[in-house]
């Protein structure tokens, strides 16, 4: 195969896994396999860099951030919906919908989920994405076409039979909740502040300047609907339905989960139902979207000044209520930050009675101005705590002052402390009461050492007797103590409710005893995240899990450089390891814990010991003799190297097969070694040990 016919074949390969997985939900190869498509790709590019086509998957990202960006006026304006807030309003719509259309028989509708994202426009010409924008005012959105190139869910050139000379197509770009959250833990682990909700995320990710971001950013996308069409081999479409079962053929993506519906009343149960699962669906959605579905009947319906008459918008109930905040709680948890915290008045929001919300930190608080007294929108998204998300200032009573956030820690007392360039408050003293609950509490959870039975408010009278002050005295609680150990405890009397001291008694307390000795024996990822070390979650206390098998030595002997060559594991978490090993007490509870006979199962590292090329870069050029690119690239990579695809000043080696080309020229002006095929398994033998 020659170089054009590969490049051809690669492209062709990617942009078909793009379409199993995005638009068919039926992936037929792992993301490492892909990403091995795509690095071969990008080398052989780089080797024929005449080569490049603007349509290659190689291409979604921009190379420079734009300085601003454009407008687009749409050829056909994006009109938006007239809602119906319940089943009657829904009837109603039909009601007018047939007594336009002089029908008494049941009208057939298109019922399809109402996404919670940012409305676009895709425009392809002959076949190609030329343009891409935002709804904007409905005549002119912003031109955020080089954003849109970097999902991978949209295709660059439509496949399969003949499309559209021209074809617009309007959709929804949004996040699926799972991908948002786990964005959003990544950040947290990173130290970067957290999205409030993934349709703000998509909608600031789509309108970057660097793409560079939003190509990071997991961005779906599911069309709903024609813009103009010209040149339509077919002669056009008849319906909504003829055109959703279309687009895919063409590569592009479509909410599987829409229904031909005959008549309202079939119309009524497919919203009923779809509300009652709303939480399960995959992504948000705030409602249904009702359309006549023949296209002949949507034209003699016509349109009012900024929506159609042959579409409706069912609304679900609003996440969202207005209550009162009777209290602000600056709450402690166990890293020191102080968290402020807002007591409500009880309020019933999309079906769950809400009485606390957070709000985040003194410079949310400022930018919401919230006070103590005022009327508040509280909102729940998804299973995210409560926030609150605006201030009702109509409804603020007199008198009212701005808060602040105390200048002393609520639980210890301690001077607290924001760093100027960060957001959050802080208590400084690791020994603050608050804290330490915090860390028994996280110690305990689901996700760390998962001792059932343990909670709030046992741990908080074990610290205040004095029977535990770290994690490891969990472990020699005598039973006879736990048993007498004193809870309040809320008990109905004929006098009525009191609040009593009751003592724990020994189904509780031999229950609670079983569970902290079986927790003794647990994993090495739960035991690094029970530790809570900042910035290691549970996702990266797997990681660090695989990449030392169980061996905890080897992790706190690790060197920043050593830890940083692991996949996922940054500068940031890097430094946090490496200070949370070099501190005394920490080491003194690690041993106190081994000592109490915590245990884990060993398995075989991913990468043994202290890993022999970590921060060594190298590049490959030409054809390896012994080993295929990848296996070289995996081997590199076992033994804590990396692997980039261009030489560059921080490259260590080249390695340079038959045939190489241009790489082993600019490696040399650059000074970088360039080494052959045998000298490199020289390095893996050496690096390996054998
Ligand atoms: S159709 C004239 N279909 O809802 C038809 N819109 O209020 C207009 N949306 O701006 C749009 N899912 O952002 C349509 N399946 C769907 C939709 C949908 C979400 C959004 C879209 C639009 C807004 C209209």
């Amino acid at each position: 195969m020659g170089v054009p016919e590969r490049l051809a074949e690669l492209r062709r390969q990617i942009d078909s896994h793009n379409i199993l997985y995005y638009v068919h939900d039926r992936p037929e190869i792992s993301d490492a396999g892909y990403d091995r498509l795509m690095r071969d790709l990008q080398a052989l590019e780089e080797e024929h860099p005449e080569l490049i086509t603007a349509d290659s998957p190689t291409q979604r990202v921009g190379a420079a951030p734009q300085s601003e960006l454009g407008t687009v006026t749409h050829r056909q304006p994006m009109l938006s919906l007239a809602n119906a807030m319940d089943t009657a309003e829904l009837e109603a719509f039909d009601g007018r919908v047939r007594k336009e259309l002089g029908r008494d028989d049941p009208v057939e509708y298109l019922a399809e989920p109402k996404l919670d994202g940012l409305a676009v426009e895709l425009v392809y010409e002959q076949g190609r994405f030329v343009q891409g924008s935002t709804r904007g005012d409905g005549v002119t959105g912003e031109d955020i076409s080089a954003n849109l190139r970097t999902i991978r869910a949209i295709p660059l050139t439509l496949t399969g039979s003949r499309s559209p000379d021209l074809l617009e197509v309007r959709g929804e770009v949004f996040m699926l909740r799972a991908e948002f959250e786990a964005m959003n833990r990544n950040r947290a682990e990173a130290g970067e502040p957290l999205f409030a909700n993934p349709r703000n995320s998509a909608a600031g990710s789509l309108r970057m300047l660097d793409t560079r971001i939003t190509a990071e950013r997991p961005l779906r996308i599911y069309c709903y609907g024609p813009g103009v069409i010209e040149g339509h081999p077919a002669g056009g479409f008849g319906s909504q339905s003829a055109f959703l079962e279309a687009l895919p053929g063409w590569g592009l993506p479509v909410n599987p989960d829409y229904r031909l519906c005959r008549g309202i009343a079939e119309v009524v149960a497919f919203y009923e139902e779809l509300e009652a699962r709303r939480e399960t669906v995959p992504y948000d959605i705030d409602g249904l979207v009702v359309k006549v579905n023949a296209y002949g009947l949507q034209q003699v319906l016509g349109q009012r000044s900024r929506s159609p008459r042959w579409a409706v918008a069912g609304k679900f109930k609003a996440q969202q209520a207005t209550t009162v905040v009777a209290d602000i709680e600056a709450s402690v948890g166990r890293t020191g930050a102080v968290t402020p915290v807002a007591h409500l008045e009880p309020v019933e929001v999309g079906g769950v009675t809400v009485s606390r919300a957070t709000l985040h930190n003194q410079d949310e608080i400022d930018r919401k101005d919230v006070r103590i007294g005022d009327t508040v929108l509280v909102q729940r998204a998804g299973d995210v705590i409560p926030e609150v998300v605006q201030v009702i200032t109509a409804k603020r009573p007199r008198g009212t002052k701005p808060y602040r956030l105390p200048e002393e820690c609520p639980a210890c007392g301690h001077a607290l402390y924001r760093p100027e360039d960060e957001v959050v408050t802080r208590c400084i003293n690791a020994a603050c009461p608050a804290q330490v609950q915090g860390r028994i509490e996280h110690f305990a959870s689901k996700g760390a050492l998962d001792i059932d039975g343990l909670g709030t408010k046992i741990i908080a009278r074990l610290l205040a007797t004095g029977q535990v002050h770290t994690v490891a005295d969990l472990y020699s609680l005598a039973y006879d103590d736990l048993a007498a150990l004193e809870i309040e405890r809320t008990v109905h009397t004929k006098e009525g409710t009191l609040q009593k001291q009751v003592p724990l008694g020994d189904k509780v307390a031999s229950k609670l005893q079983a569970a902290i000795a079986a927790s003794r024996r647990t994993t090495f990822a739960r035991f690094l995240y029970g530790l809570g070390i900042r910035n290691v979650g549970e996702h990266l206390a797997k990681v660090l899990e695989r990449a030392f098998g169980g061996d905890l030595q080897a992790l706190l002997a690790a060197k920043p450089e050593e830890l940083q060559a692991i996949d996922e594991v940054g500068p940031i978490v890097a430094e946090g390891l490496v200070r949370f090993a070099a501190d005394e007490a920490n080491r003194g509870l690690i041993d106190a814990l081994l000592e109490a006979g915590l245990r884990w199962d060993r398995t075989e590292p991913a990468v043994t010991g202290p890993l022999p090329l970590a921060g060594k870069r190298f590049v490959f050029t030409g054809t390896l003799e012994t080993m295929s690119r990848a296996e070289a690239q995996s081997a590199v990579e076992a033994l804590g190297g990396r692997v980039s695809s261009g030489v560059s000043k921080k490259t260590d080696y080249l390695v340079a097969g038959t045939g190489a080309g241009t790489k082993a020229a600019k490696a040399e002006a650059l000074g970088v070694a360039v080494i052959e095929e045998e000298a490199f398994r020289d390095i893996l033998k050496g690096a390996d040990g054998g």
